[in-house]
């Protein structure tokens, strides 16, 4: 086992009372480009001057690992260990099915961040939005604005979509009289000299430039790591949200013919071999 030095992974990310408020996901990832910016770096244990790994140094980890960092949370097992044997769904399954028992894997971030944005009185659709925003990570990392935006377009309102598949992109830009700073997270998790590529602040201007800007903005804004340790919230909670703002299909996700409803069976079958 690798001998972390923990004050300098907590202080990293800003503090104990921001770690003890962190998701479980989040500090798994935290810990994990921590462990492996130590490693590139030569260290076997990070000293307290630890510092982001640059852009080259995440680039040289790739070959040291045996899954891609876009592989999706509910695909493999980062810790080495196995996965488990998922519970079966209901035969037609609702959002509300595979927010327990599939998408678990950001599904806690995801009902932090909905609260956070009910408990500002944000729009109902915002609310609604931050419920969903990242729930595609556990089928794919990357792109994950886009592939959470494709997965619910046909079921929410344009402008919910419009407000997930550009949150991921926002979160690398700073808005200040927003209330969004950039996360001092993607420093470790991009690298220090990380600047995104042309496609994607090109899509910055655009949104930037779009009257629903603040669709997505109040997503980066809602979409901390942070939150009142020891608060759980229950996607029960949420239900008349989601009866509001997602229209259900009454066959069940995935087994209403849209053009996605492959990524809903794939998330239902994750086990299935092709
Ligand atoms: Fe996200
Ligand atoms: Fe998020």
């Amino acid at each position: 086992m690798i001998d972390i030095d923990r004050r300098a992974f907590i202080a990293g990310l800003g503090g104990a009372a921001v770690v003890a408020g962190m998701t479980p996901e989040a500090k798994a990832d935290a810990l994990e480009n921590f462990l492996a910016a130590s490693l590139a770096t030569g260290a076997a244990a990070a000293s307290a001057t630890a510092r982001a790994p640059t852009v080259a140094e995440l680039e040289a980890q790739i070959p040291t690992r045996n899954y891609r960092r876009g592989v999706g949370n509910g695909m493999v097992n980062k810790d080495g260990g196995n996965v488990t044997l998922l519970p079966p769904l209901p035969a037609r399954p609702t959002l509300a099915d595979f927010i327990r028992l599939r998408l678990q894997s950001n599904a806690e971030h995801c009902l932090q961040s909905a609260r956070l944005a009910r408990l500002k009185n944000l729009d109902e659709d915002i609310v609604f939005a931050c419920l969903v925003h990242d729930l595609s990570l556990s089928l794919m990392r990357a792109e994950h604005g886009f592939w959470s935006a494709q997965m619910f377009e046909p079921y929410v309102s344009e402008k919910v979509t419009f407000a997930i598949r550009h949150h991921a992109t926002l979160r690398f830009f700073p808005d200040k009289e927003a209330g969004y700073e950039y996360p001092e997270l993607y420093r470790t998790m991009f690298g220090s000299d990380y600047l995104p590529p042309p496609h994607q602040q090109e899509e910055y201007r655009r949104v930037r430039a779009h009257r629903w800007y603040l669709a997505p903005r109040l997503v980066t804004v809602n979409d901390l790591y942070s939150f009142e340790p020891g608060v759980k919230v229950s996607v029960d909670d949420f239900e008349d949200v989601i009866g509001r703002h997602f229209r259900q299909p009454k066959e069940g996700l995935g087994f209403d013919g849209t053009p996605v409803a492959h990524f809903w069976r794939t998330a239902a079958n994750p086990d299935s071999p092709l």
